[in-house]
């Protein structure tokens, strides 16, 4: 019986030349060869796809991080020393690329703040549409120079539409006093200011042509107590919706004309739109809080990340579930490394952070930072800027970072938002938008790894003239 059974059942496996097959195997081979060849054949074409998305993408990756040069000619030192100057002070130093950067009446003038003959004008249509120029004049759909310094934007997927709150510095530039506490280095600029007028906002399809939505949280005229009263200071807004409680949250810089108040404030709306109320302002943690930002992790909870301690250090601690507050929880970080204008991003579970250094108005180098968790510990890997000239990459392109941008449908692509302040008239300050990449080793290896990059790196390519890939359509896919 056991026989029997061993000799069907090698006569019904064996099909070798000349040996006798059952039918359901030569019917079950057939089968199994037509599935494998469809599956081949499937996973083929899902191949070619994949290879012509990713060749695609790294066509466009490639065109956005294509990066231009600079080079300018500096001219001749102003003004010469008398012979009994000379003998005392020695001869005039020839000014700094900086120094003229900040000269308004410099020959440069033109290069870093271009009049308004090239402005960037959605409502022009023609070669120049879609097109990014940092520095040069950029029109609402309206025809006036954009006001939101400083600022941040919303993305709402149910309009699929981009918010950009800013700062709205249209008023005269004045040299605020300085009265009492010192300011962290604060250059002979530095304490240049406008009254606060309020928080603008801009509403655009394509994060190129914006549409004055107004502002949407005014300063006040009249009451000398505001917070908000327009002889303070409001920096840099930036709004994030809370899916609990369906409304807008705004956190912002507030402080008095001599930044010593050093606080934040927290406003909030039914509507990406506003009008935004005014809640309170607060020292978060009792402690210092100068430049500032917010960041919402994919999981719905919200930080709020600022520079404290005398600008020496940042702090990060996640707000309450309704955005409305801090929690007790904070953590130090990048401790004795004088930065502020924190802009923030995540990639592939990795978060990166850009800052710059504490120059007042002036333009100083960016650096990019990276942490396994936004509550630190976080590294800093260097600076991100890639093209132009040496003195465009120390001066962040003459600009200071303000917010980071993904580019829907582009993983790994994004938009840095900076301001190239100018000083003497601050409501002319231009935005500088470039494309940032994440990717490749990290160029500063950090101290522990033994030379090993953990991070990838993060790139900001510098560009005359660009703009988002042509077909974009800018929502989230
Ligand atoms: C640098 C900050 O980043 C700006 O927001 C502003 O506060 C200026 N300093 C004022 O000097």
């Amino acid at each position: 019986m056991k026989m029997r059974n061993k000799q069907r059942k090698s006569s019904a496996f064996c099909c070798n030349a000349g040996s006798r097959c059952s039918l359901p195997v030569v019917v079950w081979s057939l089968v199994g060869c037509i599935l494998m060849i469809h599956l081949y054949s499937v996973i083929r074409q899902n191949d070619d796809e994949n290879i012509q998305a990713r060749l695609k993408h790294l066509a466009i990756t490639r065109e956005l991080e294509e990066v231009e040069e600079e080079s300018f000619h500096m001219p001749p030192p102003r003004g010469r020393r008398s012979p009994r100057a000379v003998k005392r002070r020695g001869p005039r130093k020839p000014p700094s690329v900086i120094d003229e950067f900040l000269d308004d009446s410099s020959e440069l003038r033109n290069f870093f703040f271009p009049d308004r003959r090239t402005v960037i004008d959605p409502s022009r249509e023609g070669n120049d549409s879609m097109h990014y120029y940092p520095g040069r004049q950029w029109l609402d759909t309206d025809g006036n120079p954009i006001q939101a310094h400083g600022g941040g934007l919303l993305y709402v997927e149910s309009t699929a539409t981009y918010y950009w709150y800013g700062e709205n510095k249209d008023g005269e530039t004045y040299h605020a006093h300085k009265r009492g506490a010192a300011r962290v280095i604060v250059s002979a600029v530095s304490v240049n200011q406008v009254d606060i007028i309020g928080v603008s906002c801009y509403s655009s399809k394509d994060l190129w042509t914006w549409t004055n939505k107004g502002i949407v949280l005014p300063g006040e005229e009249t009451n000398i107590t505001h917070d908000l009263h327009k002889s303070n200071v409001l920096e840099r807004p930036k709004v994030v919706y809370n899916d609990r409680t369906g409304q807008y949250v705004m956190w912002m810089h507030i402080d008095d004309v001599n930044y010593t108040k050093a606080s934040v404030g927290v406003a909030v709306s039914n509507s990406p739109t506003g009008p935004f109320e005014y809640l309170y302002s607060q020292r978060p943690h009792g402690c210092e809080s100068r430049d500032m930002t917010i960041f919402k992790d994919e999981d719905g909870k919200a930080y709020l990340i600022y520079s404290s301690e005398d600008n020496s250090e940042l702090h990060v601690g996640p707000l309450t579930d309704d955005y409305l507050d801090v929690t007790g929880v904070v953590r130090r970080i990048l401790v004795g490394q004088h930065r502020e204008a924190p802009a923030l991003f995540k990639y592939e579970g990795t978060y990166y952070m850009i800052t710059s250094g504490c120059t007042g108005w002036a333009p100083n180098r960016a650096l990019a930072h990276a942490a396994e968790s936004i509550m630190g510990p976080w590294e800093t890997m260097g600076n991100p800027c890639v093209g132009g000239n040496r003195i465009f990459r120390t001066t962040t392109f003459f600009s200071q970072s303000t917010f980071v941008v993904p580019i829907m449908g582009l993983p790994g692509s994004f938009i840095f938002m900076a301001d190239r302040w100018n000083p003497a008239e601050l409501r002319d300050s231009r935005y500088v938008w470039l494309p940032l990449s994440v990717g490749g080793a990290a160029d500063e290896p950090l101290e522990y790894n033994f030379g090993f990059p953990l991070w990838s790196r993060v790139s900001i390519y510098w560009h005359r003239r660009w703009r988002l890939p042509v077909g974009w359509k800018g929502v989230q896919t």
